[in-house]
Formats: C-alpha cells, sequence, structure tokens
C-alpha cells in the first residue's frame, strides 16, 4: 500500500496577510516540480483567505489550526466547521498539545470536533504525543493510545480512511530537540497498529501518519525513509517559504 505523502505546516499564530501573500507568491514557483506530495498550509484564521488566493493554480491543500465542533451560536470567539468550509479550507488540526496544554482542551472536546470535522467534510489533522514526565516515566505508548481510543470515538471506517495523524511529542515541539527516526517510528507504528486493530487493514492501510517536532530541511528525509512515517506536520521551518519548499522535497 503506497500512501501519499503529505507535508504540513502549521503556521500557529505567526504571520500577516501580506506576509502571507507574500509567503505563497515566493513557495508556488519552488514546488511548481513537485509530483508524489501532497503540500497543506495551516495559517492562522485570519489569513485562511490569504493562502486561497495565493494558493491558485496550484495543488496547496489549505487547513485550520482548530474549530469549535457547534454549527453556530452564542460561542464568542470560536469559529465554526462551515466557516472553514466557506473559505475554502479541506483539513482542520485538532488536538495540537499547544491547544491541550495552553488552552486546556481535553479529549473529550477534541472528540467533539473531530466528529464535527468529518460532518462537514473536512479532513481532521489529529495531533497526539506524549510529555517529556510521561516519557521519561515509560507512559509514552499509554498516553498515545488513550488519546486515540478517546479522541477517535464514534468515528466510522469511512471516515477514518481518510484521516490524517500526526504524532507530535510535545517535548521535541519547538524544542530543537527532534525525536530519534527509531523514536517517531515506534510511535507511528503504534497509532496504526492500533487503527488496524479497531478498523481493520483497509483503513490502517490509508491513513496517513506523520510525525512532528522540530522537522528540519537537515532532518525531514531521516523520518520520511522509515516505513509507516508518511510524512511531517512542521511549525519553526515551515515559515520561511524557501525552507517549507526545501521540506516538500525530502
Ligand atoms: P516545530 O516544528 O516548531 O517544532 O512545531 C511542531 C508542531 O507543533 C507542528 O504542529
Amino acid at each position: 500500500m503506497t500512501r501519499r505523502p503529505l507535508i504540513a505546516a502549521n503556521w500557529k499564530m505567526h504571520k500577516t496577510n501580506q506576509e502571507a501573500k507574500d509567503f505563497m507568491k515566493e513557495l508556488l514557483p519552488l514546488i511548481s516540480d513537485l509530483k508524489d506530495v501532497d503540500v497543506l498550509v495551516c495559517p492562522p484564521f485570519t489569513l485562511i483567505s490569504s493562502v486561497d488566493q495565493g494558493r491558485e493554480g496550484s495543488k496547496v491543500l489549505l487547513g485550520a489550526q482548530n474549530m469549535y465542533f457547534e454549527e453556530k451560536g452564542a460561542f464568542t470567539g470560536e469559529v465554526a466547521p462551515a466557516m472553514l468550509k466557506d473559505l475554502n479550507c479541506e483539513f482542520v488540526i485538532l488536538g495540537h498539545s499547544e491547544r491541550r496544554w495552553i488552552f486546556g482542551e481535553n479529549d473529550e472536546l477534541i472528540n467533539k470536533k473531530v466528529i464535527s470535522a468529518f460532518e462537514h467534510d473536512l479532513i481532521p489533522v489529529l495531533c497526539v504525543g506524549e510529555k517529556l514526565e510521561e516519557r521519561e516515566n515509560g507512559q509514552t505508548e499509554q498516553v498515545i493510545l488513550k488519546q486515540l481510543e478517546n479522541d477517535l470515538k464514534g468515528v466510522t471506517e469511512d471516515h477514518l480512511k481518510n484521516m490524517v495523524i500526526a504524532y507530535e511529542p510535545v517535548w521535541a515541539i519547538g524544542t530543537g530537540k527532534n525525536a530519534s527516526e527509531k523514536d517517531a517510528k515506534e510511535a507511528c507504528d503504534l497509532i496504526r497498529e492500533f487503527i488496524h486493530s479497531r478498523f481493520g487493514s483497509e483503513t490502517s492501510d490509508k491513513v496517513r501518519i506523520l510525525y512532528g517536532g522540530s522537522v528540519k530541511p537537515e532532518n525531514v528525509s531521516m523520518y520520511m525513509a522509515q516505513e509507516g512515517i508518511d510524512g511531517a506536520l512542521v511549525g519553526g521551518a515551515s515559515l520561511k517559504a524557501d525552507s517549507f519548499a526545501k521540506l516538500t522535497k525530502f
């Protein structure tokens, strides 16, 4: 089973509209010869339209970094799935560790968001991963399995096939301390085994599993060479067009 590699940019809380437009203008010619790789850009809400306009004529995919699960209503400061569809988003990052640990999102909420994303034809990029102390206490597997179990409750096989799951160990995010290829592969294999045990091989063969955490042009090929790692979710190194373009050419 060959899965199409996916290189995804998570810009987090960075850039103005002008900067987003400049980025896209610089990026497109740099990746115009790409063939068998999907490229996804996930800007903050305020830049989604600029990236959408900037990607015209290319195959770049568009995603948001979060959403609320409700349709509409009195939820000040939140953004609904239909609003993301309205802006032509195809993907949405859910359960990022910064949402979990800075903004207090729990698995129950993340699960509601995952279900809602599928209902609105948005593909979730679900992030899971352990904190440093959990790794040091030998709890890595347990933490990842619990997150998967709870975040994917009620998700159907059909939906799951299109899903993207990112293994992002919290200690590797923004720290420059990227996981070894062995640790990253082990965690990605664990995630695929979980999907296999619950949903069977047709589904587990299709789900794309990414590694994220201090991925850079210098280390991306080491991850991409691992069977079972289908791509990367990149923060810091995705902010400059030339660096992001290099990542897509692992
Ligand atoms: P860095 O690439 O900056 O470590 O961030 C990773 C990340 O959190 C992507 O979602």
